[in-house]
């Protein structure tokens, strides 16, 4: 990864941070972006300490396109290339269909699906002119499965499932690899507010679901991890 431009979206999260940490001390070039600024420059300065070549925080909010835009051209005025880009910033509503308001619905798609959309959008227009570069999404298992109470996150990441399978196929000439990762519950701070009892301690550590984006980022140039699949023990989909 050694001088590698890695966007990491949603860096300040459990799973971006954890991602970030190992980036860090691989020499790659990182540029996080994520809405609280104080947090970002918080993280910035613990990656730097860690051995990261370069950072960069761009305070960005996905679901603005104006905002997404912007932040792959930061990069590309910085760093000149955009090499990966992981999108790990969403969150969950879930409720029953029944309680779901047309605001939940909203805010399910506008984030999760089309903000993932806007920067896999923006990334691959640099990516086509380089005839490179990564795009990671992370749509996770209920990208895939259904589960009572997730019919507005399943909705949002069923979506990104089928958005990178279609720009995978149109950009795999341009020399552009997708990864989808379908993780499964991971003890991160998206279950304080997703409305959902859960035991935390039986879930992924964030550590095991970056190790598994840097494994597939990592790859030799021809090698295409098309999607990863990390499940807990106690709570196997197959
Ligand atoms: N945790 C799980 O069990 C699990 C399992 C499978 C898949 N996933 C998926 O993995 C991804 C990361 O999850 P996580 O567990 O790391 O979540 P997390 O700890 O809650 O982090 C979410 C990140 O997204 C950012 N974010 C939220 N809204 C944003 C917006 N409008 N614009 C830009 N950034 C925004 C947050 O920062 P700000 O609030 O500062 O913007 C934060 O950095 C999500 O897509 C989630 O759906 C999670």
């Amino acid at each position: 990864m050694q001088d590698k431009v890695v966007v990491v979206v949603g860096a300040t999260g459990g799973i971006g941070t954890a991602l970030c940490q190992q980036l860090a001390p691989m020499g790659a070039k990182l540029v996080l972006a994520a809405r609280n600024s104080d947090r970002l420059s918080a993280l910035q300065q613990q990656l730097t300490a860690a051995g990261a070549p370069e950072v960069l925080s761009v305070p960005t909010d996905i679901t603005d396109a104006t905002q997404t835009t912007a932040l792959i051209e930061k990069t590309t005025a910085r760093f000149g290339a955009v090499d990966v880009l992981v999108n790990t910033a969403g969150a969950g509503i879930l409720k029953q269909y029944n309680k779901l308001s047309a605001a939940d619905f909203d805010a399910m798609l506008d984030l999760n699906l089309k903000g993932s959309f806007h920067t896999s959008q923006a990334a691959a227009n640099v990516m086509r002119e380089q005839r490179s570069g990564h795009i990671c999404n992370l749509a996770g298992i209920l990208g895939k499965h259904s589960m009572v109470m997730g019919t507005a996150y399943c909705a949002s990441k069923f979506g990104v499932v089928g958005f990178t399978k279609c720009m995978a196929e149109e950009l795999k000439r341009f020399g552009i690899k997708f990864t989808l990762f379908y993780f499964g519950g991971v003890d991160s701070p998206f279950w304080d507010t997703a409305g959902l009892k859960v035991d935390r301690s039986k879930m992924l550590r964030p550590t095991t679901a970056a190790n598994a984006i840097v494994f597939a980022i990592s790859q030799e140039p021809a090698a295409i991890p098309m999607e990863v699949n990390m499940q807990p023990e106690s709570h196997l989909f197959f």
